[in-house]
């Protein structure tokens, strides 16, 4: 019986081409990346091109006031890890959301200056860059220099965006954030040029001076200054010189997993991405899936219960490594994981009990790329401000939006963040900490040779989203485009519900999974998965998400 295994849109052609490839969400920052790219750039100077510009052009979620992760294989097969992840400023501390009676205060975590964690995209570029860059840094970041004093031109959806977080900039900044604001209430509307002469400046200075240009001088005064210019002086925010200048991204080791033969090299803590996709895999491999197929009742419910399982786990034991004992290696245990599923059966659903709903918001604002180049070398980068726009405010003089990654640390046990994710002590806030992330840049290997590499937006359906293009490829032949347009669904213990991308699966399939027990709810989108293949006659295959704007460039 076909059970709903269309497309979400009409297919996006997968791009080939023999040198170099970048898939990003935005068809002008996959320009620049390849642009450096054919100038002889190595991968890790067009991501650093890639992400200057995505800062410029997709200001929903690109940035240099937020934060990220970049997993990379080298050409001669090595790995490593960069954590450019924000952190909690010094005068951070466990109860910094709550009110005298220990209630949390709408919204103080997700919006205005104090939701705002210390960046650490900028130090992250830096050094990537004093590690792997091959080109000169100033020669990187002035595409981006150039397309902020230019203007980019938006899109339908970019500009939809815009206006529809119009009244937040407005309501959120006590300056009007003119580059964004159409004067006279007029909207934006595709076709139209955004120029940010301000974040031009900001961006000079970077390229002038370094990690002094953001993080000392004028832009550090800049984002201090900012932080006591909230609408209200409650919500007045703590980032100071000190933990500006304090900020470091840190090089780590990979998360390192097996799967029937493939091998999977993705984020460690901060991110519980990578310990996800590891466990929810370690849950399922013992089930014929691939026998079952792809929109069988079964496999549907096998993944539903391992994720039911892994979410729950992330609530409790997953955090900030360098301030909490994650259990990895229990966490990551063969035997643990099947024990897991002991109590799973295929006659009705799992409960996920004490259920708090979670108060979701449809957020799909991080950002992934990946990038190869003519010498093999592969990047993967997943970036983020948290929520679109992060905390909605622009730093006045500096003309750039900061984050509200704040939010991603557990504000009160058992309370949900802006996914609906909930977590305990090991999430609490700490000064210098960094707060738990989903976020999964991933590369796949089998017999040593490189696959493919991917990642997605999306909080908490980052992981879930990785994992099912994941399966698709490898469990159920598909290539990597058709793997990744695929409709996808999610589910995170709590709220115990899962999510599917609207009216992209079969009735009939999802009425004997309700019979059971399972509880449904429609999402525009989940994931915005962008990818990159190698295929046998060796070239690059460059797979962009057909969802919205995301563009494969190669040359
Ligand atoms: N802010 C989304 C994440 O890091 O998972």
């Amino acid at each position: 019986m076909p059970c709903g295994v269309g497309f979400l849109q009409a297919q996006k052609e997968a791009v080939i081409a023999e040198n170099g490839m970048v898939t990003s969400a935005y068809p002008e920052a996959s320009r620049i990346g390849v642009e450096i790219l054919k100038k002889g750039g190595n991968a890790f100077d067009a991501l650093i091109a890639t992400e200057f510009a995505l800062a410029v052009c997709f200001p929903i979620a690109g940035n240099i006031g937020g934060g990220g992760f970049m997993v990379c294989r080298t050409a001669q097969g090595e790995y490593d890890v960069l954590d450019y992840r924000e952190k909690a400023p010094l005068k951070a501390h466990e109860k910094m959301y709550l009110d005298a009676e220990g209630n949390v205060i709408d919204q103080l975590s997700q919006e205005g200056h104090l939701a705002v964690g210390v960046p650490g995209t900028v130090d992250g570029m830096l050094k990537i860059h004093q590690k792997y860059g091959s080109l000169p840094f100033k020669d990187l970041i002035q595409p981006a220099i150039d397309l902020a004093y230019q203007g980019y031109v938006l899109t339908q959806y970019e500009a939809e965006n815009l206006n529809k977080y119009r009244e937040d900039f407005l309501r959120i900044n006590t300056h009007i954030p003119h580059q964004f604001i159409k004067p006279e209430g007029i909207p934006w509307k595709a076709g139209d040029t955004v120029r940010q002469p301000e974040l031009a400046q900001t961006l000079e200075r970077i390229r002038d001076h370094g990690r002094a240009g953001f993080y000392e001088g004028k832009t550090a005064d800049l984002i201090v200054a900012e932080m006591q210019s909230p609408t209200q002086p409650a919500r007045r925010g703590i980032i100071t010189h000190e933990d500006l200048k304090n900020y470091q991204a840190v090089w780590r080791k990979p998360l390192i997993g097996y799967y029937k033969g493939y091998k999977i090299i993705t984020m460690p803590p901060p991110s519980s991405g990578g310990i996800g996709l590891l466990q929810i895999l370690g849950m399922i491999e013992k089930y014929p899936i691939a026998k079952w197929g792809v929109r069988d009742k079964r496999t549907l419910q096998v993944i539903i219960e391992a994720e039911r399982r892994f979410y729950a786990d992330r609530a409790t034991h997953m955090a900030d490594a360098d301030f909490y004992k994650v259990p990895l290696k229990t966490l990551l245990d063969k035997q643990y994981l099947q024990n897991r599923m002991k109590d799973f059966s295929f006659e009705k659903a799992g409960i996920s009990e004490n259920i708090t709903a979670g108060n979701i918001i449809e957020s799909e604002e991080t950002t992934h790329y990946t990038i190869a180049d003519k010498w093999g070398n592969v990047v993967c980068v997943t970036t983020t401000l948290n929520d679109a726009y992060g905390s909605k405010v622009v730093v006045k003089g500096a003309g750039f939006f900061l984050n509200n990654e704040m939010d991603d640390f557990s504000i009160k046990p058992g309370f949900p963040n802006l996914y609906g994710a909930i977590g305990g002590k090991a999430n609490a806030i700490a000064p210098q900490k960094r707060m738990l992330s989903s976020m999964t840049p991933t590369i796949v290997e089998k017999d040593n040779q490189f696959l493919f590499a991917l990642g997605s937006p999306g909080g908490t359906t980052i992981p879930t989203s990785v994992l099912q293009v994941f399966l698709n490829v490898v469990e159920f032949g598909m290539p990597l485009q058709k793997a990744i347009d695929m409709p996808r669904f999610h589910h995170q213990w709590q709220p115990d519900v899962v999510f599917l991308e609207k009216d992209a699966f079969d009735k009939h399939l999802i009425e004997e999974l309700e019979k059971l027990g399972y509880r449904f709810k429609g999402r525009k989108i989940i994931g915005r998965v962008n990818g990159i293949r190698k295929l046998k006659n060796g070239k690059w295959e460059g797979c962009a998400d057909s969802r919205k704007d995301d563009t494969a460039i190669g040359y």
